[in-house]
């Protein structure tokens, strides 16, 4: 077949000019006469190499956009997003076959993490060029990238952000308010709800009272009362309010002539009662006491303290110490005779006290002889001889010797005095046992009124 042959050398020339194979092989080729017709010629030499996601650019010894040629040479390359596995290049063998395989397999990101108090979205997915977008409950802010994108590498860009609390929680106190003091008292209860807060990130939140809590006692003026709350995340806010507390008052009440007042609580404030109370050898005439009402005035109207009036010329022994009756406190003297010494001693000894007397409001009654001679008397004033009799009767006093009996204002005997005493001693008696806590006080303060 020298015809065939010719062509076979052409072929070969052609070859020779293009490729890579030189005379010798092509003389070892021909020499190894079992082997596949090779066809240099045959563009489906081997089967059209196929990529998926990718690109497949080859070079063909004889040129041109032959694929499939014997000693075809093909670079496989993937599209983006994807990642070649396998062979680069291949190329189209003798025996039919392309010298190795490769696929692209698409390129996937890690699973983003998701982030406390957040979530995103993203475009594509986990695969390349998909963009997530970072979002934030309510209450929180995003601190970062808003947003991270999933790489050609598989990495995705930047780092995750946290969501962060920013926003301060909300407080609202209650109204400032005015309240004037209990009756009697200086200060006022007040009360109040504590306020509410709120915050859009946290439920439980730290309400912190700065101040006094509802339901003390406020003292007269103005409280500031503050509240500060603080959420989870440190976010702080604060409110506050006034309590005032104002201690109403009357004008101060004078005292009355020859008396004086006894005041509870602070003295001219609400509620505040004013007793009137009269020196010894006086007495009220009027309201006992008044009181400071919430207008600020007094209720009732003043008293008077008028010199004591008692009747000397009555018949019976009642009848004069009901005049008494817890008015005034009795000292009965009595001796066999107006020279008994005792009597006489004892004299000496009160002589100038009628003023301490007074003070606490002792009245002297003296007994002396025995009938028809007896005399009865307060000061000046003379005594009935049945009034004589009925004291002696009722306190059991003996006309044969000096004694004294004090009785209290209600006319009890509290004390029996059988040799003479000192006014100090009868003063000190009188002040630690007979004398009413309040009198006490009183003559304390006017210890030196009698000097
Ligand atoms: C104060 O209030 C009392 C009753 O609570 C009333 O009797 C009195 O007239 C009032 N005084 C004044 C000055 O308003
Ligand atoms: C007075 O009484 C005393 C006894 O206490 C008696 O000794 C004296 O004689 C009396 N004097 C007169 C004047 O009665």
């Amino acid at each position: 077949m020298p015809t065939s042959r010719c062509v076979a050398v052409f072929i070969l020339v052609f070859f020779t000019a293009g490729a890579t194979t030189d005379y010798d092989s092509y003389s070892d080729f021909i020499e190894e006469d079992y082997t596949p017709q090779v066809d240099y010629k045959d563009p489906n030499w081997c089967r059209s190499p196929q990529l998926t996601n990718g690109e497949v650019t080859c070079r063909s010894p004889q040129g041109g956009a032959h694929r499939g040629m014997l000693g075809t040479l093909c670079e496989m390359t993937c599209d983006r997003g994807y990642r070649l596995l396998g062979r680069r290049s291949i190329q189209c063998l003798a025996n039919r076959l392309w010298s190795g395989t490769a696929y692209c397999r698409r390129i996937r990101c890690h699973v983003l993490p998701l982030i406390p108090q957040g979530r995103y979205t993203c475009t594509h997915g986990f695969f390349v060029d998909s963009r997530c977008d970072f979002t934030c409950s309510p209450g929180y802010r995003i601190e970062g990238e808003h947003s991270r994108t999933c790489q050609h590498g598989g990495s995705w860009s930047g780092v995750q952000p946290v969501c962060s609390d920013t926003d301060p929680p909300k407080i609202k106190c209650p109204p400032s308010r005015l309240k004037v003091a209990d009756p009697g008292k200086l200060t006022a209860k007040v009360s109040w709800d504590p306020p509410a807060a709120t915050d859009t990130a946290d439920k439980f939140l730290n309400v912190v009272l700065v101040d006094q809590a509802p339901g003390t006692e406020f003292k007269e003026g103005l409280h500031v009362i503050r509240y500060k709350v603080y959420d989870q995340a440190r976010n702080r806010a604060a409110c506050k309010f006034f309590v005032r507390v104002e201690v109403r008052r009357c004008l101060e009440l004078p005292p009355p002539l020859h008396g004086y007042l006894s005041c509870s609580s602070d003295g001219n404030n609400y509620g505040a009662a004013c007793e009137y109370l009269c020196d010894g050898g006086y007495e009220r005439r009027g309201t006992s006491s008044r009181v400071c009402q919430f207008n600020r005035s007094w209720s009732g109207s003043p008293a008077e303290c008028v010199p004591m009036e008692f009747k000397f010329s009555v018949k019976t022994a009642s009848a004069l110490l009901d005049q008494f009756y817890e008015k005034r406190r009795l000292l009965i003297m009595s001796a066999p005779n107006i020279s008994d010494p005792d009597y006489q001693l004892q004299n000496i000894m009160i002589q100038k006290s009628d003023c301490g007397l007074d003070l606490r409001h002792v009245t002297v009654i003296e007994l002396l002889g025995s009938p028809p001679r007896e005399t009865g008397r307060i000061k000046e004033n003379l005594l009935q001889s049945e009034v004589i009799e009925g004291l002696r009767q009722a306190y059991r006093i003996s006309r044969s010797y000096f004694s004294m009996v004090l009785l209290d204002e209600l006319g009890v005997d509290r004390e029996r005095f059988i040799v003479p005493v000192s006014s100090e001693e009868l003063f000190s008696y009188i002040d630690s046992f007979v004398l009413e806590e309040e009198e006490r006080e009183r003559l304390e303060v006017h210890r030196d009124f009698c000097d």
